[in-house]
């Protein structure tokens, strides 16, 4: 076949297989059974590989995800991506009509929308080509992250219509998909994710696009951001030209002329809402004539042409079995009620911490009574109230115990807390407690070293403290439970890796009081090595900002310690970095002082002495941040050979532009 022919044909099978993508994602109308449309990919892929110079960015290919990024690029909304106002109750809902009513002149339609929880996403396309997709950010700057929404199947790469614009929507997980992944997720020891928000959430913003890919992401699109020469003058037509186009639209919306219709679809949704295969979080009711809208314009947070209406959090009634105690990091005994398994919002719920024992005493909690629970802002849950009259009389008061749960050693008080703790330094389950936050991902960052190995390790006897990780053998890890000859090889090497962390990571695993991972990066940048830290006083360690009394308090207790001094030269000696890595002090310094401070510059064009990375990640050493496209807030533009558009929209903005001769001398300057 020649390069003509396999261009005909590859563009017959992109068109077949998009075909195929829409009817099943977006339509969910299959025409044609799963393995036609997978021969059809085979037989493009095979093409492609044959004639590499045909691939294209829109090709169905391209969806399966390519390489890892180092970070996600910046992106600024032109138009910012608010949020809405939020209604409550029916009088909410009346306040919103009555206030558009005055605000406009005739009458007023409303289209009213689920609310789906999910991401909000802003998907961009040039003459009918996908060319960029972010996240809503802080409204104003989201993040690049076009490579992971290119797998999901359900956003179109080609529209049906060469349109230039800016769709938003919601990217979510199907329930389905997120209870499949949770039990994969259990399966391998990783912890499971609270609810489809968060894992769709998760998905996106991984690195590796194919992760993303592999998370079956579905989206539904509901509003423009920037749209060239449209003529819809509706939020309901322009539902209606965005199906056309190829999106995904939540069929569900409904037009409204009156509030007593609005409060119809709401009644109705709140009793439908566990019937859908998706979250909602609420109904949002939009003013439908576009002209409306601009008249009725924005307060500063929120359009006063929609809103929100929430549905109030999920209860749940279930029986409360018993009352656990666990022992934390620091000693802190904190009861956890057991409770017979139920489902809210999404997830499975069987346990619900209690905080302390005067909380318990307030709401009169019993063992063996029924209570009725809810999530915290959807994820936490929280006993709400006793459902009193469901009393028997066998229910049993709890009192919290004298003595410590693990270790017995008596439980204090201490002044002005409610919480008590157990003061035993050696006790298990505190011992325990500060392995798993020493491993974990802010800390020494160990895969595979989640909280249930850690357990097992323990029980054995293999580990009792953090230096005991590093004297593991590869023998005695073969013979637990469930433990393979690969995943001990990956445990040793990632255990192995975790020795050269940078400083502020061993700092935090060490779980000195009141010192966060934000405090340790300072210390260590401020000390650089262990040896001055331990040696700081506490009048040093206070003259540096962010670090209070409390914090210095504690950081020299700590390295007053026998035992801490110990441990601490057993890590060194078991080959533990104990210097920090990061960027030093002065390099910070010089990072203020360069001309990239705070800047935003755009790269463009050939260039001879530099490659793209090679020029980014220089200027990002020197404090800058390199966007890929142009914008109002670049602030610089450095054009190589060949600059094209973005050069041209550079000149428009009126944006700083440089050769390469002048980015040499900019970055020479620095190195004398
Ligand atoms: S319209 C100018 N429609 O809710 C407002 N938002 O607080 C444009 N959301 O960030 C938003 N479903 O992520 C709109 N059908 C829907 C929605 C929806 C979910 C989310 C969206 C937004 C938040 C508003």
């Amino acid at each position: 076949m020649n390069k003509k022919q396999a261009q005909e044909k590859i563009n017959e099978l992109r068109e077949l297989l998009n075909q195929y993508s829409h009817e099943y994602y977006v339509l969910d109308k299959p025409t044609v059974p799963d393995v036609e449309y997978d021969e059809k990919l085979q037989e493009l892929l095979k093409l492609e590989d044959q004639f590499p110079e045909l691939v294209t960015e829109d090709s169905p290919t391209q969806r399966v995800g390519g390489e890892p990024l180092d970070a996600f690029e910046k992106v600024e909304h032109r138009v910012p991506m608010l949020s809405l106002g939020n209604a409550f109750n029916e009088q909410d809902l009346r306040d919103f009509a009555r206030r558009a009513e005055e605000g406009v002149d005739g009458p007023i339609s409303f289209v009213c929308e689920l609310k789906i929880d999910g991401l909000a996403i802003s998907l961009s396309y040039e003459n009918g080509k996908f060319v960029r997709g972010a996240t809503r950010g802080d409204g104003t700057i989201g993040e690049d992250i076009t490579q992971n929404l290119k797998t999901i199947h359900s956003i179109p790469l080609n529209l049906k219509e060469p349109e230039t614009l800016e769709v938003r929507g919601e990217a979510f997980m199907p329930h389905q998909s997120f209870l499949k992944l949770n039990e994969e997720r259990e399966a391998n020891e990783e912890e499971p994710f609270a609810n489809p928000r968060n894992a769709a959430a998760g998905s996106l913003r991984q690195l590796d696009p194919k992760i993303a890919a592999k998370r079956n992401l579905d989206t539904f699109l509901y509003a423009v951001g920037e749209w060239e020469n449209s003529d819809v003058t509706t939020h309901s037509g322009r539902l209606e030209k965005l199906k056309e186009l190829g999106f995904k639209t939540n069929p569900e919306w409904k037009k409204c002329s009156t509030i007593e219709e609005v409060m119809e679809y709401v009644e109705y949704w709140t009793k439908e809402r566990p019937n859908l295969n998706y979250e909602i979080d609420g109904i949002v009711i939009k003013v439908d004539d576009l002209n409306q809208q601009d008249e009725l314009g924005f307060t500063a947070k929120s359009p006063r042409w929609a809103i929100a209406f929430k549905f109030p959090a999920e209860e749940a009634m279930t029986k409360l079995k018993d009352i656990e105690l666990s022992v934390g990091r620091t000693g802190v005994v904190t009861p956890t009620a057991i409770l017979d398994p139920v489902r809210i919002a999404g997830t499975t719920v069987q346990r619900a911490s209690l905080h302390n024992e005067d909380l318990i005493r307030e709401q009169d909690i019993r063992i063996g009574d029924t209570v009725v629970i809810k999530k915290a802002g959807d994820i936490i849950p929280k006993v709400v109230r006793v459902v009193e009259e469901n009393r028997t009389g066998e229910e049993a008061e709890f009192h919290m115990p004298h003595d410590c749960p693990t270790c017995g050693s008596e439980l204090v008080r201490l002044d002005g807390e409610v919480a008590l703790r157990c003061m035993n330094p050696n006790c298990p389950a505190q011992l325990m407690e500060g392995l798993i936050h020493f491993v974990s991902r802010n800390a020494m960052n160990i895969d595979g070293l989640g909280e249930k190995v850690i357990m097992q390790l323990f029980q054995e006897d293999l580990i009792q403290t953090m230096a005991d990780l590093y004297r593991l053998e590869r023998e005695e890890l073969l013979k637990l439970e469930r433990m393979g000859e690969k995943s001990v090889d990956n445990l040793l090497k990632a255990i192995e890796a975790s020795k050269e962390n940078s400083l502020e990571r061993l700092l935090f695993g060490l779980g000195i009081r009141f010192i966060g991972a934000k405090a340790a990066k300072t210390l260590a940048m401020e000390f650089e090595n262990m040896e001055k830290l331990k040696e700081a006083t506490h009048d040093e360690l206070i003259a540096i900002d962010e670090i209070g009394e409390k914090m210095a308090d504690a950081i020299v207790q700590y390295f007053e310690e026998e035992k801490v001094k110990d441990l601490i030269d057993d890590l060194q000696a078991l080959g533990l970095n104990m210097e920090y890595k990061g960027p030093k002090k002065k390099e910070q310094h010089e990072q203020e002082n360069s001309v990239f401070a705070a800047k935003t510059v755009v790269l463009t064009g050939k260039m001879e002495n530099y490659t793209r990375n090679e020029a980014k990640s220089l200027i990002e050493s020197l404090g800058g941040s390199v966007t890929g496209s142009v914008s109002k807030k670049t602030d610089i533009l450095i054009a190589g050979e060949d600059a094209g558009s973005k050069f041209d929209k550079a000149q428009k903005l009126g944006i700083t532009i440089w050769d390469e001769e002048q980015l040499k001398e900019a970055l020479e300057s620095v190195s004398e």
